[in-house]
């Protein structure tokens, strides 16, 4: 068990080690939200940047203003704020903090397309943007806006000078980042042209989660586990993210996104990519977006043929799911009923390189499964040699799980002697749970604070790469290809509520293996 606060005070041997504290600092400055009173900036961005000041973490002159294009004035803006900081945050709002906060809080309303638009923000930007010590002063972009929006903001942001030069300015851009790679190629050379890759931060609030970025610390800090971390102890990985929620109200989106785009392309290949990655020369941003793209790029191409016999397609049905009778995917509301968009998907990947040739990774991932996990298991090679002979026709082989959600753990699975005169081999399981072992005052970031306040402090490792972008979809774009192409006649295939089509089962019990069951 990890020590307390309190007893890590009186005991000097718990030492926290910080990576390149001296290198990233805050410095004052000001975010332009570009779509500043859309769902995403009332249920993430107005609440985390308000807890980021309550937790002061903020430097002390930071201005956020609102670009949307409704006529409205800044207190109207700083009341839409504060009802979205109220619904959303997660704590009730403090007055203190927040007469700070709302004095920093501005509105520019226009279109996205209009010049004049730019033009006042520029002169917003002059009056409340205070200087850094530097002399610079910092401008953070955020997108907030639905994509097709983009080409008009950079264009005009461009034009009017707000790029570069001026300002010292940073790009957030949200996910999607297009819808294949030849559109995320079109969305790259778009904004390269008006922003530097230095400048330039794709986000994918996945990567914000601690236990993902424990991944990295857990993988090259600990000597124990990297000798193993190869073809030759690892017999297969698994990685699941499970939903029970169906599309709620994305149907417009989902549609055309299905679970490949929305899951499997961003989240799904940021896991993998840090489970096989080798270890980066160092823990700077490109180092390890170097080692990620590696990845991506040794992923064996899949063809139709590989792709029928070792992908599997879902959609879910009418079912039962946490306990209440649930509609199927094309009677949601906005959804086609013919509709062949997949809600779930499995597929084995091989990693053509040193490391991991011929060892399977088994991906799955849905929408309305049986129960909300996110994890990673690695399943260890049965012992050579099979001292103990017993009973059970297959014995249970190690295992370590790296729990994302909704448990943040690390469990390792292995076999022990039961106490007793007989000899009989148990499993047991060592295990770390971050709620439970790090008692104290700890706090667990939300995705949205980490990844804000690495992008306000300069530093891109946890944020996308252009090259890193593309190199995903290349993966995933067959896929998509031969499943556009070929319509689902078997939907819907699962029930919701179930670990989805069978299929599934097959694909992994073929090779002698099965999923992981909770
Ligand atoms: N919502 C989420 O939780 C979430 C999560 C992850 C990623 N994302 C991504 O975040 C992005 C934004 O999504 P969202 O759901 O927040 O979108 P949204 O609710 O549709 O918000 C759009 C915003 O843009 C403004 N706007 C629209 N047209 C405009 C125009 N022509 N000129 C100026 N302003 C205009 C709107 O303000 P007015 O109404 O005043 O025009 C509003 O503030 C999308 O790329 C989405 O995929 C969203």
């Amino acid at each position: 068990m990890i020590p307390d606060k309190k007893s890590m005070s009186d005991n000097n041997y718990v030492q926290f080690c910080e990576i390149l504290p001296e290198k990233f600092g805050i410095e004052p400055f000001t975010m332009v939200i570009f779509g500043g009173t859309g769902d995403l900036s009332k249920r993430k961005l107005l609440p985390t940047l308000y807890h980021l000041c309550y937790d002061q973490n903020l430097p002390d002159e930071f201005s956020i203003i609102g670009f949307a294009s409704s006529e409205r004035s800044d207190e109207e803006y700083r009341e839409i704020a504060k009802e979205a900081i109220e619904d959303f945050g997660k704590d009730p709002i403090r007055k203190k903090c927040w007469e700070k906060f709302r004095k920093n809080l501005f509105y520019v309303y226009g279109k996205f397309d209009d010049e004049n638009s730019y033009r006042k923000l520029s002169q917003r930007l002059g009056e409340v943007t205070k200087t850094t010590k530097k002399g610079t002063r910092e401008i953070i972009y955020y997108m907030a806006v639905p994509p097709q929006f983009l080409p008009d903001i950079m264009e005009r942001l461009s034009f009017c000078n707000l790029c570069k030069g001026m300002f010292n300015t940073r790009l957030i851009v949200e996910k999607p980042f297009g819808q294949d790679r030849a559109s995320a190629a079109d969305l790259n050379r778009l904004i390269a042209k008006a922003f530097d890759e230095s400048q330039i931060y794709r986000i994918d609030h996945y990567l914000g989660k601690e236990t993902v970025q424990n991944i990295l610390f857990f993988r090259f800090a600990n000597s124990i586990f990297e000798p193993l971390w190869n073809r030759r102890y690892i017999d297969h990985v698994q990685i699941t993210v499970a939903e029970t929620i169906g599309i709620e109200d994305r149907a417009r989106f989902y549609e055309k996104a299905g679970v490949v785009r929305d899951i499997v392309q961003n989240h799904m290949m940021q896991l993998l990519a840090l489970v096989a990655m080798e270890p980066p020369i160092g823990f700077e941003a490109d180092f390890i977006r170097n080692e990620k793209v590696k990845v991506y790029r040794t992923i064996r191409s899949m063809d139709e043929e590989y792709i029928d016999k070792c992908t599997v397609r879902g959609q879910y049905g009418a079912g039962t799911s946490t306990g209440k009778e649930v509609a199927g995917y094309r009677n949601e509301k906005d959804t086609s009923p013919d509709s062949n968009t997949p809600t779930f998907f499995a597929g084995k990947f091989y990693i053509d390189n040193w490391r991991w040739a011929d060892v399977p990774f088994y991906l799955r991932t849905g929408k309305r499964l049986k129960k909300r996990v996110t994890e990673i298991s690695i399943h260890f090679k049965q012992p050579p040699l099979r001292l103990f002979s017993t009973t059970c026709e297959i014995r249970e082989p190690n295992l370590l799980v790296l729990g994302v959600q909704p448990y943040e753990e690390i469990s390792m699975h292995i076999g022990v002697k039961h106490p007793g005169i007989g000899n009989q081999l148990y499993p047991v399981n060592m295990d770390f749970n971050y709620e439970r072992d790090l008692q104290g005052d700890v706090h667990f970031p939300l995705p949205y604070e980490r990844l804000l306040l690495d992008c306000m402090k300069g530093d891109q490792t946890l944020f996308a790469r252009q090259d890193g972008i593309e190199a995903m979809w290349s993966v995933v774009d067959p896929i998509i290809k031969r499943w556009e192409n070929t319509p689902a006649p078997e939907f819907p295939n699962y029930s919701a509520g179930t670990w989805g089509p069978e299929k599934a089962n097959d694909l992994i019990q073929t090779d002698g293996r099965r999923w992981r069951i909770w």
